[in-house]
This record gives C-alpha cells, structure tokens and sequence, in this order.
C-alpha cells in the first residue's frame, strides 16, 4: 500500500487495513469503528477534493452533450509516436481505424506497439485478432475518403502540416473532422492555405496516449459552434475527457506544466539535489517530482516547449537544460538525463 499511496495524502486504505487489524471478528465493534472512520474520512480534505475532481470531470464530460456526432472510421496520418498509439487508441474503443505514414516502417513499429496494446488490454485472442483486424495501415491513404474524423499527427512543420492539408481537403467527406495534434502551431496558420479554413480544429493528446485521460479540444476563432460540439463528442466517445482551449502557445497544460518544470531545473541550477526538488513534490501530493518528469518527457522536448512558450511568455530557458541536449542526455530515453 505505501508503494502506491502515502497516508498523508490517501488514508482511506489505511483506515480500512487498521480496521480490521484493530477490530476483526467482532461484528458490533466493527459497525461502530466503521461508522465512525467513514464519516471523519468522507468529511475530511481528501475525500472532498477527490469528490471535486470527480465533479470537475463530469463537467467536461458534460460538454459532449451537444452533439450527437458519431464516428465509426477515423483516419490518422503520422505514424510516429503519438499518430501510431492514437490510432491504436481508437481501435481499442471499437472504432475502424486506417494509419497512414509516408515511411511503410514506421507503420510496421506502429502496428507491432498496437498488438502490445491489445494484448495487454484486452487479454482474450479473439478479441485482440478483431482489433488487429480494425487497424488497417494504409501507406497510400486510401482511408480519406471514407473517414468520419481525420487526425494528422506528422512532424511538428508548418509547410509539411500545410502541404498535407492541401491533398486532404478536395478529398475527404464533407461531413468529416479534420483535426491536427499539434503542440504548438496555431490553427490559423495551419488552416492558411485550407479552402474552408474554419474546418481546421486541434485535437491535443498527450503522451504516452493509452495512459493520459485528457485531450484539449483546440479551436480557432472561426471553428462554427457544431465543429467544436462535434469534436468534443468524438473526445468523449474514445473515452478520454475533452478540455476545450483557444489556439494559444502552450494551449493549458503545457502553459502550466513548463514554468513548473523550469523552475524545478533553475533550483538544480542553484545547487539544490534533484532528490530533494522531487521528494519535496512527493510530500506535497504530486504523483511524480517534476525532475523525474522532465526526464521522463525527455529533456529535448521540454527545451523544444520551454524555447517556443519562451517566445511569448518571455520566461528565460535554463541554460542547463541546453547543455543537456547538447551533450545528448535527453532523459529515459538515452538513460542519461538528470538522473541516470
Ligand atoms: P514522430 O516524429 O514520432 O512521428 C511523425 C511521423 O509522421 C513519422 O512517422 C513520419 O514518417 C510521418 N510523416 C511525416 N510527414 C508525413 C507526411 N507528409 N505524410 C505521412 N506521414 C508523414 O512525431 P510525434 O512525436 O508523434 O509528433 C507528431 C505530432 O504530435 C507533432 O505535431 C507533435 O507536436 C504532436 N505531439 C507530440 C507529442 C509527443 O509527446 N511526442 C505530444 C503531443 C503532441
């Protein structure tokens, strides 16, 4: 149990273990200590927080409720890192799913991490053999045409995301979404070259996609209400929980988390153990220390995010951070970072 939640933070569990330690076998004693601990632990901070929260994801949840937008074939192009593990998401929520890349390899990786996927997720063979069979790669693109929703997820380049929107629009359904999952372009640069640029929405998830809960619903100012509505819908309906956000660098959560982590690699800077800053947001309720965070992110991102916020919130990057790069220590992902 302390591996999982520390009593501080989450002293449900803990309650319940010394319960029984203290009172097991006698049925009345247990009634009177039950109802005692129940009612000073739904009283208490944590309950009430985690029943805010609860209620807080019911509200975006409720945002769906707009639209009655339904989508049986999504087609996602990029099958990098995030394409790939979104495609694989929308397979695993029972939707048909073509997976489009320009290099036929990356398809081949992408399908290979779905099959881990399924497999872990959905156990019975059968059942992982027909989500296999959802998920089509399709090197060619063949899957435009025919799919409700359209989710572009190739590299983070203006004039590629451009070039790709060009050959998809005369193509794709009119009723379709054409939606991009870019971190950090604005949609209305993006959708410049578009026929109907108001099409063009952001549907923002983050990574590792099978594990993240939110997808921030990114729109533009001309996005027509429905579009919006419909996106929202189609967040829910995968199962994960639509936040909607204008197209401004860094959207919400990027805009929170960087400064927090920034500030966590200036106090490395000034000499305070990596340790210390993560122990520190442990005590303090945090899932993760923002150290290990940011080696976990990888500290080329976190410097490809902190230097394009930096260029509107003016927040300086930390030089070490650069250094790390340099040296190619980019966290987990090269087993060197600011811990090994
Ligand atoms: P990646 O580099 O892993 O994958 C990009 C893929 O797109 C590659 O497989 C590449 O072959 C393919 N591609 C490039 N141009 C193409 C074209 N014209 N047609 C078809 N395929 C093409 O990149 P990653 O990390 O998956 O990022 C993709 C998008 O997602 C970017 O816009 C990024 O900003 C965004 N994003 C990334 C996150 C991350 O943690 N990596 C988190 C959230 C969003």
């Amino acid at each position: 149990m302390a591996r999982h939640a520390r009593p501080e933070h989450y002293p449900a569990p803990y309650a319940l273990i010394d319960h029984w330690r203290k009172h097991a076998g006698h049925a009345a004693r247990m009634y009177a200590s039950e109802a005692r601990e129940v009612s000073t632990l739904l009283t208490g901070e944590t309950a009430q927080n985690l029943i805010r929260v609860f209620l807080l994801q019911d509200r975006l949840k409720g945002l769906a409720e707009k639209s009655d937008f339904t989508a049986r074939h999504v087609h996602v192009i990029g099958g990098g890192v995030m394409g790939g593990d979104i495609a694989a998401w929308c397979v695993l929520k029972g939707l048909v799913v073509t997976l489009q890349d320009r290099a036929p390899e990356h398809l081949g990786r992408a399908v290979s991490r779905a099959h881990k996927l399924f497999r872990k997720k959905l156990r019975d063979r059968y059942q992982v053999q027909n989500a296999m069979d959802r998920l089509i790669a399709d090197h060619l693109g063949t899957g435009i045409k025919k799919a409700d929703v359209i989710i572009e997820a190739i590299y983070e380049d203006v004039k590629a995301k451009q070039n790709l929107y060009r050959q998809v629009e005369p193509v794709m359904k009119a009723s379709a979404l054409l939606a991009s999952n870019t971190s950090s372009i604005p949609l209305e640069k993006l959708a410049e070259h578009l026929q109907q640029p108001e099409r063009l929405i952001g549907l923002h998830f983050f990574n590792p996609v099978a594990k993240m809960p939110l997808v921030e619903i990114v729109t533009q100012a001309g996005n027509p209400p429905q579009l919006i509505a419909d996106a929202t819908r189609f967040a829910k309906g995968i199962g994960k929980l639509p936040l909607p956000v204008k197209s401004h660098p860094g959207f919400l959560v990027n805009r929170v988390l960087m400064p927090y982590l920034l500030e966590a690699v200036t106090l490395l800077e000034e000499g305070v153990s990596a340790t210390e800053i993560d122990e520190a947001a442990l005590r303090f309720g945090m899932p993760m220390g923002p150290v290990e965070l940011a080696d976990t992110v990888g500290l080329d991102i976190c410097l490809s995010v902190a230097e394009k916020l930096s260029e509107t919130l003016h927040n300086p990057v930390p030089e070490s951070l650069r250094r790390q790069v340099e040296a190619g220590h980019l966290g987990k992902k090269s087993g060197q970072g600011y811990y090994t």
